[in-house]
């Protein structure tokens, strides 16, 4: 019999049990949906196979407060951790949120040790960092998701100024995923046409503003947590582009040897994702501008890192 899929969702929070909506949805995998406080997972789970008669998808949905359930998962998604509240940076989250992904990780890696990791816990690029140190997994199984956000946001900001499709908006968006993240609207297109030739200068300096402070707004409506909708949904692209081998090329958290100048740290970048994780890292030509915008966002993810001692 043929074996289904199965995704591990850790944290049923909104970001997690958002996701495993979405894959139910795609009929994507069998999902597992752990979180440490009792029943709510189990509910969500319940409640999300009660949806599929309605929808029609077929797979299986379980709640859990431990491991056991996730064993054999091929892909971990992992949104464990506070959310920012307003007023706070994704760093204030540094010291919370690693310990419990790398409590998370541990799990993980003893029950599905040959699962692709796809971190959402923030602050994002550090997170990922604990994750592929405490698990010891190769770098092409621990990926951030952070650029599939950064650069959805920047594509419905562009579409909107545009007043055109969202499906005609590429964008691109590289670097940790922090204030210092790098939009590029030279590598940005609609229907292939460089925005840059279609938007001016302070448009769109406007639209690079929104998108690296694109978290921080949405906090400061909700009040209460930060986005989930988009940052879920982030995650699952890289989760259907790995299980369907589809090779998606997508703005990723990845660990850097030497690429861009960047070594031994997970920063935002191009790379191909098929059914061996990350199957190439691209490296695209900067301008001396871009460039140093990389290199800076980069040392802030650094400073983190280092405080972290990984
Ligand atoms: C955001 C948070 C989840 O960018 O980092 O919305």
């Amino acid at each position: 019999m043929a074996r289904r899929n199965k995704v591990t969702v850790v944290g049923a929070g909104n970001v997690g049990a958002t996701a495993a909506h979405w894959i139910a949805s795609k009929e994507l995998a069998d999902v597992v949906l752990v979180d440490i406080v009792e029943g709510v997972p189990q509910g969500k789970a319940l409640d999300l196979a009660q949806a599929a008669p309605i929808d029609g998808f077929d797979v299986k949905l379980v709640g859990a407060n431990s491991y056991e359930e996730t064993a054999g998962s091929d892909v971990v998604i992992i949104t464990a951790g506070l959310p920012r509240k307003p007023g706070m940076s994704r760093d204030d989250l540094l010291k919370t949120n690693s310990d419990i992904v790398g409590s998370v990780t541990d799990q993980v890696a003893k029950y599905s040790p040959d699962s692709f990791l796809i971190i959402v816990s923030n602050p994002l690029d550090a997170m990922a960092q604990v994750a592929f140190r405490r698990s010891g997994f190769p770098k092409n199984r621990v990926i951030g998701m952070a650029g599939v956000l950064d650069s959805a946001r920047m594509r419905c900001f562009l579409a909107e100024a545009l007043d055109v499709s969202v499906e005609n908006v590429t964008a691109f968006v590289l670097g940790g995923h922090g204030d210092t993240m790098v939009p590029l609207p030279r590598y940005s297109t609609c229907a292939g046409i460089p925005v840059t030739e279609l938007l001016p200068e302070d448009k769109l300096n406007k639209i690079i503003d929104r998108t690296a402070n694109g978290g921080a707004e949405i906090v400061g409506l909700l009040k209460t947590g930060s986005a989930f909708y988009a940052p879920s949904l982030g995650a699952v692209e890289m989760t259907e582009s790995i299980l369907k081998d589809k090779k998606k090329i997508l703005p990723c958290a990845v660990f850097l040897e030497g690429e861009y100048g960047i070594n031994d740290l997970f920063v935002g970048v191009p790379v191909k994702l098929g059914r061996n994780g990350v199957e190439q890292i691209i490296e695209i030509s900067l301008t001396n501008d871009e460039r140093s915008a990389l290199q800076k966002s980069a040392a802030a993810v650094q400073e983190l890192v280092d405080v972290l001692g990984i």
